[in-house]
């Protein structure tokens, strides 16, 4: 269905993000839609450094497929993965 894509995830770990609800998105991979299982690659990371940068918006912050996602949720992440396999 999704051919060859994976999508890689990357979940920051680091204090700022792990205050701000981070700590929840550790959780995603329950989330994650058996169909996707083998399409979505999940990492934790330390501080990925856009706590640091006011422009790049608010904590908590996920990476999806490069594409910086501030404020992230498990529903916004999950939304996000679901467009870059071409599912939306
Ligand atoms: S703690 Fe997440 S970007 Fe800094």
């Amino acid at each position: 269905m999704y051919q060859d894509k994976t999508v890689k995830v990357v979940v920051c770990s680091g204090t700022a993000c792990y205050v701000m609800g981070g700590s929840e998105l550790l959780l995603l991979d329950d989330h994650i839609p058996s169909r996707w299982k083998g399409h979505v690659e999940l990492e934790g990371s330390p501080c990925l450094g856009f706590c640091k940068n006011k422009t790049q918006g608010k904590a908590p912050f996920a990476v999806i497929d490069g594409e910086v996602l501030s404020e992230a949720t498990i529903p916004g992440i999950l939304k996000k993965i679901e467009e870059k396999l071409g599912e939306t």
